[in-house]
């Protein structure tokens, strides 16, 4: 039997990991995990149970409790707190401008990494985030760190929400995603860096396709490497 192979995909806010991520797992067969995802749900329950999330016990406390997982789903895989649905919850403005405080916490990451492992454990895996081929899963098979322009990622972002009916301009969406790039490079536990050992792949001017195809022959070579 072959090994199982990591693909750890890392990157900025919006520099589109989700979507190609999600695209190369079923492309391959391989289970998907979007930690970004895990750092919302977290974000979403401390604000229901009106914790402050600067209060790293209680939010660590919290997340040592939440039981996240997820439902594969077309165009998006589902996320579940308990039986709570909250795929769509987790993608709003309030969660998305308040979860760089939540993925500060070191107790809070500890907890969701060792969460994180255990998934990668079951065999074939992307994982996308920003400290996957750095903290998460340092011995990746594949390591990806995808980047774009800040303002075609604001674009990329006003797109999506508009299609959600959610309309933030596209000036306050590129300021947003700089002030999270910031918090999530220059914050003291696993910034968002790119691994020694990653592959750099710049999508500002290519298409999703462009993008799956060029992590897929990435993958493809690694797999007859096993
Ligand atoms: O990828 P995203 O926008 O859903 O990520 C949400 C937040 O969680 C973002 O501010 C960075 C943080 N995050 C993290 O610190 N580590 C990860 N592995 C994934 C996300």
């Amino acid at each position: 039997m072959t090994k199982a192979l990591q693909v750890a995909i890392d990157g900025p806010a919006s520099a589109g990991k989700s979507t190609v991520a999600k695209l190369v797992a079923k492309k391959f067969g391989y289970v998907y995990c979007d930690t970004g995802a895990m750092y919302r749900a977290i974000t979403l329950a401390a604000l229901q149970d009106k914790i402050i999330l600067t209060d790293s016990e209680a939010v660590t406390k919290l997340a040592q409790k939440t039981k996240i997982s997820f439902k594969p789903g077309d165009p998006v895989q589902q996320v579940f707190i308990g039986t709570q649905n909250i795929t769509d919850a987790i993608r709003q403005p309030d969660i998305t401008n308040n979860v760089s405080t939540v993925a500060a916490i070191a107790s809070v990451r500890t907890e969701l990494v060792n969460q994180q492992r255990q998934i990668a454990d079951k065999g074939n895996i992307v994982m996308d985030g920003r400290d996957i081929g750095t903290t998460v899963l340092p011995h990746a098979g594949v390591k990806i760190f995808l980047v774009a322009s800040a303002h075609e990622r604001a674009v990329r972002r006003y797109k999506e929400n508009i299609a959600k009916g959610i309309n933030t301009p596209l000036d306050q969406l590129q300021a947003e995603i700089e002030l999270r790039d910031k918090k999530d490079s220059t914050r003291a536990v696993s910034p968002l860096t790119q691994a020694a050992d990653a592959q750099l792949l710049d999508t500002t001017s290519l298409s999703i396709d462009e993008v799956v195809n060029k992590i897929s022959e990435i993958i493809t070579k690694k797999q007859d490497e096993l």
